[in-house]
């Protein structure tokens, strides 16, 4: 198993590149089965979650080759409709070939994705999303089997925002007869980003980034070259890590429109934050971030975008570990994302669990200690508090780092972190 040894406190200073979105990028790469044809998808960072996605789309057919910094996509020979148990039980947005796959061939079978480290995290949406469509949809062994000779434009209203349902939905009405109307849509920077993807493939997609979505389905779609956009939690967990360290951090090569709740709840906890957008290319932009004198509690709630991003929980409750007073944050989207809160207590944090609302009492410091990660955004919420902790901290199964963080040790060392990763 790999773990992470951390030697702290230390304070991180410099400039840190900012890698492509993971979540837009499985959306992307679920689209390019939209269309037969050569795909080019640029700033693809390093990700386990991306080899997943490879392996899920090369079952199906596609051929794939990786190059630095891209992927090169073949689709023209998708003959296996299926995703199966072993890959979408390690990554639940295998469900993004759902869409797609009934759209172009008819037919789709998608293994359920079963648990998950936190709540239940469900995918009746997308199944009765696809229903009215006008899909045939049956459970059969573990597995949904959805078919319809030619799907048809409906309007599907969510009532709860879901992104991964919105995507599915947009990919699957590119190709349906007639117009399909998202209602409470979501609105997410990814949403924007896999729209762009599929109207530069020549489909009809108006109000993409709005609650309401508009898709005039078209015959058929062509393949592209594109360019994802930088990833906003990757850019968030960096401004966080830069600020609690006491440090000067620049991340590079972002959207700032897309880091606005993340850039004004920092300042609200005291933040210094400088912004150079790049009016030529906006993804192109840079936030400086710099400690001033200490961190303020504020209160936080996770929504839909452009609320504050539930990807970005623990890591601004490590912050509030350390805010000179008394925090809370509410968990708008998945009530149960609480793991990280015991392993932050073995560090010397003062949190209290009421419901879907921790209660968190600042500390002049936190402690190193020995402590697991759960989930993806849990584990980077650890190496966090390990970087500003004081002595050592063994954090493992840091596996789940490696799923959305491009380099993470690496990048964060060269900023001035102690962090060791050896197999154990
Ligand atoms: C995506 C992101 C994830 C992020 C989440 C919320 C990807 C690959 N993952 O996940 O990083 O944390 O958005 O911003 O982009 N729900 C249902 N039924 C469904 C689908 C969702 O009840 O069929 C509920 C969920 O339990 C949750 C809420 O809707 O409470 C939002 O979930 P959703 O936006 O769908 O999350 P994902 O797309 O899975």
């Amino acid at each position: 198993m790999i773990k992470y040894k951390v030697n702290g406190p230390t304070v991180l200073n410099g400039e840190v590149e900012i890698s492509g979105a993971k979540n837009s990028i499985l959306a992307l790469m679920a689209a390019t089965l939209l269309a037969e044809g050569k795909y080019e998808i640029d700033n693809i960072p390093q990700l386990v979650d991306i080899d997943t996605m490879s392996q899920v789309l090369e079952t199906i057919g596609v051929a794939i080759t990786k190059e630095e910094g891209k992927l090169l996509l073949e689709t023209s020979h998708c003959e296996n409709l299926e995703a199966p148990y072993d890959l979408v039980s390690k990554m639940r947005a295998s469900i993004y070939v759902m869409g797609p796959l009934l759209a172009k061939y008819g037919e789709v079978k998608v293994s359920l994705p079963g648990g998950c480290a936190w709540g239940p995290r469900p995918i009746d949406f997308h199944i009765e999303a696809m229903k009215k469509l006008g899909a045939e949809v049956t459970l059969e062994h573990g597995y949904i089997h959805a078919r319809a000779k030619k799907l048809k434009g409906a309007k599907v209203s969510f009532d709860t925002v879901s992104v991964g349902a919105t995507a599915n939905v947009l990919m699957a009405a590119t190709l349906a007869e007639g117009t399909t109307t998202i209602i409470n849509a979501a609105a997410e920077p990814e949403i924007s980003d896999l729209a762009n993807f599929l109207i530069k493939m020549g489909a009809d997609i108006k109000g993409a980034g709005t609650s309401i979505v508009t898709i005039e389905g078209v015959e058929s779609l062509n393949s592209i070259n594109y360019t994802a956009i930088p990833d906003r939690i990757e850019a968030g967990t960096f401004m966080v890590a830069g600020f609690i360290s006491k440090g000067d951090v620049t991340v590079k090569n972002v959207n700032v429109e897309h880091l606005a709740s993340t850039i004004d709840k920092l300042e609200e906890a005291g933040a210094d934050i400088d912004v150079s957008e790049n009016s030529s290319d906006v993804n192109k932009s840079s936030i400086r971030v710099k400690y001033k004198d200490g961190i303020k509690p504020i209160k936080l709630l996770t929504a839909p975008y452009p609320g504050f991003p539930t990807d970005m929980q623990a890591q601004f409750m490590t912050m509030l570990c350390l805010a000179d007073g008394t925090s809370s944050i509410t968990e708008g989207i998945y009530h149960d994302r609480f793991m990280h809160v015991l392993e932050l207590s073995r560090m010397g944090a003062s949190i209290n669990l009421e419901a879907n609302t921790a209660v968190i009492t600042g500390k002049e410091e936190l402690a190193g200690a020995d402590v697991m990660a759960s989930d993806l955004r849990a584990s980077a919420a650890l190496v966090l508090a390990a970087i500003v902790a004081d002595g050592y901290s063994n954090i493992s199964r840091v596996y789940h780092i490696e799923r959305g963080y491009d380099n993470f040790d690496g990048k964060l060392n060269k900023l001035g972190a102690s962090i060791e990763k050896f197999k154990e």
